[in-house]
């Protein structure tokens, strides 16, 4: 159930430039929420009425959320200059999230199939591939953590970043982290499929967050090697709960309410299958 709340700001730092990490005390929305949600953000100046919406990078059962994000306006520029002690308005978690327990339960018997005669590898773990470019990696690492909880599972991440890395000790924590780089300066130089590729990452099957063109190489990627994937899409959103359509994507089926191809990322997504939708 999505509440709105004041949290307390309980720290926050730049992680790389324009990168912010912002740990938040909350009453009750880090409790409930699941990995892939994310939280609307209010400003404090009444003229910038809508929301922000922002991706859950952490949330503990204490209470505390975890929220990396680019600044990349002036609402984000004002929520960058909060310190501790001050407060914020949230409303979440909002949207779907990763359906977790449905991952875990893809078979890993694909896996020997598919790959043990290329790769020479018999380890029946199945292995969840974990795509994350950009401002799109922090939701990952809740999720990996969340998966890795499974038992039988291997979390691989694949983090791409344009220059600057972040979030790479705890994603390392959570799952084996591999890193593709636009300018080559660590990892694979190009984008996280290149370093799939290059590094010869197999899959079961695969949760990817990023940037349009991301997603619909991974999409692409996915359905080619047919292998189960969900996408979390970012949009630019505006009421953020599913009322104003300034979100929507085309979907496959026709929606049983506006009888049109659309979805709601804010309220329907913003995770879907990749068969879902269309990018
Ligand atoms: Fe308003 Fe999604 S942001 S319907």
């Amino acid at each position: 159930m999505k509440v709105r709340e004041y949290a307390s700001v309980i720290e926050q730092k730049e992680i790389a430039a324009g990168i912010f990490s912002l740990w938040l005390q909350t009453e009750q929305i880090a409790g409930e929420a699941v990995p892939g949600q994310f939280v609307s953000v209010y400003s404090g100046d009444a003229s910038r009425m809508l929301p922000r919406p922002i991706s859950i990078c952490e949330a503990e059962p204490d209470g505390r959320l975890r929220l990396v994000y680019r600044v990349a306006g002036h609402g984000t520029e004002e929520f960058s200059r909060l310190r501790a002690g001050e407060t914020l308005e949230i409303l979440g978690p909002l949207g779907n999230g990763y359906p977790v327990h449905d991952i875990l339960e893809i078979p890993a018997e694909r896996n020997l199939a598919q790959f043990s005669g290329k790769s020479g590898n018999d380890d029946p773990a199945k292995r969840v591939l974990l795509l994350g470019g950009g401002i799109g990696i922090p939701p990952m690492l809740q999720l990996a953590r969340a998966l890795q909880a499974g038992d039988g599972t291997k979390v691989q991440i694949v983090a791409g970043y344009r220059d600057e890395l972040f979030l790479t000790e705890g994603l390392a924590a959570a799952g084996k982290l591999s890193i593709a780089t636009e300018d080559g300066s660590a990892g694979t130089k190009g984008n996280v499929l290149d370093a799939v590729r290059e590094q010869g990452i197999a899959a079961d099957v695969i949760c990817a967050c990023g940037p349009k063109p991301m997603l619909r190489a991974v999409k692409a990627y996915a359905e080619e090697n047919d292998i189960p994937c969900w996408l979390s899409l970012e949009e630019r959103m505006a009421c953020g709960v599913g009322v104003c359509l300034a979100c929507v994507c085309q979907s496959k089926e026709v929606d049983g309410h506006s009888h049109v191809h659309n979805k709601r990322v804010c309220k329907d997504g913003p995770v879907f299958r990749s068969t879902e939708v269309e990018l």
